[in-house]
């Protein structure tokens, strides 16, 4: 449950994203949510995905609220899956009609020293993470290029440096950001962008609330440069600025929306 004060903006205009559809993965997930949420008041219509049913229907419900007259639906599926995306995909389009933006959100994560990772633990990271958002492009590229679409990977700043018991996630976010880059050069030619968010230490998120020990939210936030802790509203602004036309000549970046964090060197 969401407890960060409900998206407004008094920087984007209500209707910018008006006849737009964005097709989420993670998107009953905190950041995720919050980034379609806004695009949504913003009016956008969406398609959430999720691997629990019920959650991602019950999310997608309630997302449907923010605006009168939006449509948002709910999809179990799970990116490890090629297919399920490719139904998921095919869903949208009957019911949303196109997709114009694709938010590559899904990721697993847990600490794990490497001593104790497994193989297979390993391996279920990149492949939420990794080879998730490969599939979810590569399940959405018809729509993208037909609409001059844009994509943002939802990434992190660990693997600028090395991070203790994360090395499956550094890993695999590293991955995330060359494929965004290699894409946003390949498909540029199509009219389609792609650009990866990197979030810091962002409050009241399951990311936040696994990786930190309890009561070192004090300490964490007197590193940030910005004196604290990013919100799940930050992450969003950042989203309605890469989806929107002010934006139009961007691709192939990555905006870190840490407050400055990742430069201090104390976020390990
Ligand atoms: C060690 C673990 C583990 C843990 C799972 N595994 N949890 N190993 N420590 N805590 C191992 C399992 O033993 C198994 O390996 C393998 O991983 C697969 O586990 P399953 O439970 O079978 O997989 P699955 O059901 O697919 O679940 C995968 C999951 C997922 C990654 C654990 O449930 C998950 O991540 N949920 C959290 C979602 C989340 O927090 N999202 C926000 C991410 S924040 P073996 O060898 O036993 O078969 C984020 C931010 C990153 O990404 C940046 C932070 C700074």
């Amino acid at each position: 449950m969401l407890m960060a004060p409900a998206y407004t903006s008094s920087v984007y205009r209500p209707g910018i994203f008006d006849g737009k559809v964005v097709f989420c993965t993670g998107g009953a997930g905190t950041i995720c949510r919050r980034q379609t949420e806004a695009l949504v008041i913003l009016g956008a219509n969406a398609a959430i995905l999720g691997r629990k049913k019920e959650v991602t229907e019950n999310a997608a419900a309630e997302i449907q609220k923010l605006r009168s007259g939006s449509s948002v639906i709910g999809i179990s599926a799970d990116v490890r899956d090629i297919s399920s995306l490719q139904e998921a995909v095919d869903r949208t389009v009957k019911e949303l009609g196109r997709i114009d933006f694709v938010i590559c959100g899904a990721a697993g994560n847990f600490i794990s020293d490497f001593k104790h990772l497994s193989a297979n633990a390993f391996k279920t990271v990149i492949d939420i993470d990794l080879l998730g958002s490969f599939n979810t492009v590569k399940a959405a590229t018809s729509e993208l290029i037909r609409n001059k679409g844009s994509v943002i990977m939802v990434s992190a700043t660990l693997h600028y440096y090395g991070v203790q018991f994360q090395s499956h996630v550094g890993a695999a976010k590293a991955g995330v950001d060359a494929l965004s880059n290699a894409l946003a050069v390949e498909l540029g030619p199509f009219g389609v962008r792609f650009n990866c968010i990197a979030p810091g230490p962002i409050d009241e998120t399951e990311g936040l609330t696994r990786l930190l020990p309890s009561g070192a939210k004090k300490q964490v936030t007197k590193a940030v440069p910005l004196q604290r802790l990013g919100s799940v509203n930050d992450i969003a602004d950042a989203t309605v600025f890469l989806f929107s036309e002010a934006a139009s000549f961007i691709t192939g970046s990555i905006s870190v929306v840490d407050g400055g964090a990742w430069h201090t060197g104390q976020m390990q």
